[in-house]
């Protein structure tokens, strides 16, 4: 019998040094639904990649001086090596940079342009030109480059666009009439009413400020607009216009795109469009998840909240990390990442529920019964109920997997090892042992654990692959008896097993040692990231707000500055304050030239008390932020128009 083929994407990730716990989810998620569906005897094609492209990957490598390919080349590795430590499954690794990527975009941006979906114009915006990139109006910052904060001009570009407008309609009619096509429901609302209803507008599709990119072949001055060179690559992994289309035949159209909600939008409504203009078949499902956030937040370098994958799968489990993402990120929504959380989690529910039944299990075969375990005496109701448990538990799986409910699907499993554990206390082994007329019966409720642990190692092996090949080892479990098809009747298999104790799956974790080392895991990244840790000056003791007020700070104009004699440090500065003028010393001498600073505004404190320095009374003091030691310094200035004599709050 042939197998129903089942396809299912991740994103291409951006190649960034480090990817964090969080963005790790879309991957693991999709991990867990392929290995799901392979079990249940799907034949699955699961594409992950990268997306090497763009104007700030060419920045980057500009910066550390190497070609943008050897700066990708190596964060690729190690992108590569982290989906191999986190476990992942994929059957192919798709780089934008691949040849065959490259060609196939190629023949999808001429095709568009020869039938006229793609047509030449003019690109107009704001324009930032020491970042050489265009902004819309609503990117901008305060009406600034969002990137340097400098300021933007009105600049014209000759590109190339996409009729994207012309598939509005269709669009519309196609999400309104395959109700799963966009999934959690609350994001096609999103998506219909905050985007495709107001009115779709055509998307500019070229780019001609840098050169990193795939190229027109056209129009070499061209590069395509990363966007539609990411998006092809669902297509082009399987062979779209290469001479072998055949995977492309089998797999498309894609059962499922897995993504996160921040790019959801350019898979539900520029995906589709392309697609529709390509005449090609739409993807059966897009599937926005919810993110991981830590701390309330999102995760950042800069923020210092990043965790590491890697290095939280050495501290602990890689299905430990695996468990937690499952877990705690439900149906749609975001999950919250704290250390605490994670360690209670593995603890509790790994640790404890799974790992104790897994090892008094295997303990109480060796003890009574040498390592051997058959049929027994299966006589009373609590077999019934485990039983019934058990196959309810392979059906709701089931269904929760159908609806990519992964959280729902772990917990299920979760009920079960929790229901095979109240077994062992309904039944009490240790009392049946201590008579040997009660043998028959002891060896049924073994067998009935046994069987449970079975279901359970079946179900669990597409989240937790590590921990059910140690169950199946230890327990000697053969592959044959490890399908969805082999669990769908409780106590349908007479065992003849024997078993040895192996490794404890999850030892405990002392709690306070492990957050302390958690501790000491960011201490690590922020080194490896340039960011030490140190000792500040102690915050000093609270005020209210209305010891704050007396402090009088106002926005000044420098009109005037000029270095003080015989003090290498001191500049005096002659401000404006509302239409009065002050004499200010102040110790910048060796971080400003007085050019530097003439004509600025900054923040004086207005009311202090005048103080004599080097003769010079100065009428308050500039506010400045530095190190400790002084060496580095920067005043804070007031770029937007606020007048001179402003508070400042
Ligand atoms: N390159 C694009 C995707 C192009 S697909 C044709 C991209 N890459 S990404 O590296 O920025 O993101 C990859 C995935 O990680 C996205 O699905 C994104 O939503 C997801 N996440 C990034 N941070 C996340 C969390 N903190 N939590 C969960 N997922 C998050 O976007």
């Amino acid at each position: 019998m042939t197998k129903k083929p089942f396809y299912i994407t991740t994103p291409i990730y951006y190649p960034s040094d480090k990817l964090h716990i969080g963005n790790t989810y879309s991957t693991v998620i999709a991990d867990a639904i392929a290995r799901y569906k392979r079990l249940a005897g799907y034949d699955v094609m699961f594409l992950t990649g990268t997306d090497e492209h763009g104007q700030k990957i060419q920045r980057k490598a500009e910066d550390k001086g190497v070609t943008p390919k050897e700066y990708v080349d190596e964060i690729v590795a190690g992108i590569q090596d982290l989906w191999k430590v986190m476990n992942i499954s994929n059957d192919k690794f798709i780089r934008t940079t691949d040849d065959y990527h490259i060609a196939a975009v190629q023949k999808i941006f001429k095709k568009l342009y020869d039938q006229g979906d793609i047509y030449k114009g003019h690109y107009e915006g704001k324009y930032c030109t020491p970042c050489e990139t265009f902004f819309t109006e609503t990117q901008l910052v305060d009406g600034k480059c969002p990137d340097c904060g400098r300021d933007v001009e009105e600049a014209k570009e000759e590109a190339y666009f996409f009729k994207l407008s012309k598939y509005q309609d269709r669009l519309l009619k196609h999400i309104e009439e395959n109700p799963g096509f966009i999934e959690p429901v609350s994001r096609q609302n999103e998506m219909i009413n905050n985007f495709i209803k107001p009115g779709l507008e055509d998307l500019c599709v070229s780019r001609t400020t840098f050169n990193w990119g795939i190229p027109v072949t056209f129009d070499t001055d061209h590069v395509v607009y990363v966007w539609i060179d990411a998006l092809s690559n669902y297509i082009t992994a399987l062979g779209y216009s290469s001479e072998n289309e055949e995977m492309l035949e089998k797999f498309w159209p894609a059962d499922v795109h897995i993504v996160g909600k921040d790019i959801i939008r350019f898979h539900t409504i520029i995906w589709p469009s392309l697609l529709m203009a390509l005449d090609m078949p739409l993807p059966k499902k897009v599937y926005g998840h919810g993110w991981l956030l830590v701390d309330g937040g999102k995760m950042s370098k800069s923020k210092g909240n990043v965790v590491d994958p890697i290095l939280l799968s050495e501290h602990f489990s890689v299905d430990a990390v695996r468990y937690y993402l499952l877990r705690e990120v439900s149906f749609g929504s975001d999950g919250q990442y704290t250390s605490e959380n994670f360690i209670k989690r593995t603890n509790s529910d790994l640790a404890n529920d799974l790992g104790n039944l897994v090892s008094r299990t295997l303990q109480m075969i060796v003890k009574y019964f040498d390592g051997n375990i058959s049929k027994g005496l299966i006589e009373d109701e609590f077999d019934e109920a485990l039983k019934s448990f058990a196959e309810e538990t392979v059906n709701n799986v089931d269904k929760f997997m159908d609806n990519l409910k992964v959280n729902d699907a772990v917990e299920s499993v979760m009920k079960l090892v929790a229901r095979a554990n109240k077994y062992i206390d309904e039944t009490a082994p240790w009392v049946l042992a201590k008579d040997e007329a009660n043998s028959e019966r002891l060896k049924g409720v073994l067998y009935n654990l046994t069987e449970a642990i079975r279901f359970i190692s079946t179900l669990i092996s597409p989240f937790l692959p590590d921990t059910a090949v140690k169950i199946n080892s230890q327990f000697k479990f053969e592959e044959n008896i490890l399908t969805l098809d082999s669990i769908k009747v409780f106590g349908d298999i007479d065992f003849n097993l024997s078993i040895e104790r192996g490794e404890v799956m999850f030892p405990r974790i002392d709690v306070e040692k492990k957050l302390e080392e958690l501790d000491k895991i960011r201490e690590e990244m922020l080194k490896a990231q340039g960011v030490e840790k140190r000792e500040i000056i102690p915050i000093k003791e609270e005020i209210t707000i209305d010891d704050f007020s007396k402090i009088d700070l106002r926005v000044v104009k420098v009109l005037e500055c000029e270095k003080v004699k015989k003090a290498d440090k001191l500049l005096k500065l002659t401000v404006e304050l509302g239409g009065e003028t002050r004499t200010i010393v102040s110790g910048i001498a060796k971080h400003y030239a007085p050019e530097d600073i003439i004509g600025k505004k900054v923040i004086l404190v207005a009311n202090l008390k005048p103080a004599k320095l080097r003769g010079i009374e100065s009428h308050g003091m500039i506010l400045a932020a530095s190190t400790d030691d002084d060496s580095i310094l920067e005043i804070p200035m007031i770029n937007k128009d606020i007048p001179s004599g402003s508070q400042v709050r």
